[in-house]
């Protein structure tokens, strides 16, 4: 028995978009959808109700931070990080396979694990599949990943088709000391920019047997171009029926493009950290809040957003409290831009389930064009 269960109600005629309906220990989720990320167990400047408000339906805590600070033992004693954190609804561990080789430093990767110091303090630690698993149980998300190695950018054939061995070695070790039946286990394909190595990948993962699939290892330095070829050729390796997430992505036409090729889920920190510098999304591209030409602009950051920020606020009050420093300039910006990232998801499955989704894309990027 698996912790979650995943419906496919509909695949669009023209694409391969689908529409799906996860069910979790923690409540539905709509896919495809997006999900913000709460790195430190909190999506920055926002509280759980505010998330809600905005369309939130999962988030995303990352295993490597919590392990480092306050510890995984310690939000277990809190009672698990949905008590600790107060989100009642779905959350998604990453398995600290990324963050590992993205900010640890002196790492040394063998086929135990992987040993490194810590970004905080230089101290030493070692993370292995099996630790992960025990890290990602205490914390008790509603659904955890395999540890994985995510390879650098550009990397040659050799150095990635040992890799990727490597992540299906490793994850048949995380599948085998997995814990928690209230815990769902998702596979995390490698294979870069590989077409033959992705589906060896995948191949190697389905006959593990997990619950989801995710696509790593994309969006580390290579062009858009090629990110959104990855997860149109990689797509069709996966199951129908399970799952596919893909991981760190992205700008909203990179979402656009998942959705596309056949994915359902997607997290980045875009939308939250762009926010934090001022850059905030709007339905005709991207603005700067920052820009002089903002000084006396009694617009809302997007005129057809229905959002509370946009309800209320003008663009030249959001780039006073920009420049000022105002700790709400953060909370509004971000306010705005997981709304419009939401929406965006919510627009995707009105479209798929009226069977409308390619003139949806179409319309997506033709409005950016208005600008
Ligand atoms: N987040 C973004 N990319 C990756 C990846 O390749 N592996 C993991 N574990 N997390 C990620
Ligand atoms: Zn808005």
């Amino acid at each position: 028995m698996s912790a979650i269960d995943f419906k496919l109600i509909k695949t669009d005629s023209s694409s391969a978009a689908r529409l799906g309906s996860l069910t979790t220990p923690h409540g539905k989720i709509d896919t495809p959808i997006f999900m913000p990320v709460g790195t430190h167990a909190t999506v920055k400047a926002m509280t759980p109700e505010e998330l809600t408000e905005v369309g939130a339906q999962i988030i995303l805590a990352n295993t490597y931070h919590l392990y480092m600070r306050p510890g995984h033992e310690l939000v277990a004693r809190m009672g698990g990080l949905h008590e600790f954190m107060h989100w009642q609804g779905p959350i998604l561990t990453d398995s600290g396979g990324f963050q590992v080789f993205s900010l640890g430093e002196l790492r040394k990767i063998t086929e135990e694990g992987v040993k490194f110091q810590s970004h905080l303090d230089g101290s030493y630690h070692f993370i292995s599949p099996e630790t992960s698993m025990e890290i990602q149980a205490a914390l008790g998300g509603d659904i955890i990943m395999c540890f994985d190695e995510c390879p650098p950018y550009p990397a040659d054939y050799a150095y990635i088709a040992k890799s990727m061995e490597m992540t299906s070695r490793w994850a048949l070790r995380c599948k085998n000391v997995k814990k928690r039946a209230d815990q769902a286990l998702f596979g995390i394909v490698q294979g870069g920019m590989f077409s033959d190595l992705r589906e060896r990948s995948a191949l190697a993962l389905q006959e593990i047997g997990f619950d989801g699939y995710a696509l790593g290892g994309v969006s580390v330095g290579e062009e858009k171009e090629l990110m959104h070829e990855v997860m149109g050729f990689s797509a069709p390796f996966l199951p129908v029926d399970k799952p596919r997430y893909v991981m760190g992505i992205g700008a909203p036409e990179d979402l656009i493009e998942g959705i596309n090729a056949g994915f359902d889920m997607f997290d980045c920190v875009m939308p939250t950290r762009n926010a934090r510098n001022g850059m905030v999304f709007t339905s005709f591209g991207r603005l700067n809040i920052k820009g002089a030409r903002y000084a006396e602009d009694r617009l809302p950051i997007d005129p057809e957003c229905g959002c509370y920020v946009c309800k209320n606020y003008s663009r030249a009050y959001l780039r006073h409290l920009f420049k000022s420093g105002e700790i709400l300039a953060s909370r509004l910006n971000t306010w705005h831009n997981l709304h419009y990232y939401l929406s965006l998801m919510a627009g995707a499955r009105q479209a798929i389930a009226e069977d409308r989704f390619a003139d949806f894309r179409r319309d997506f990027y033709a409005k950016r064009e208005t600008m």
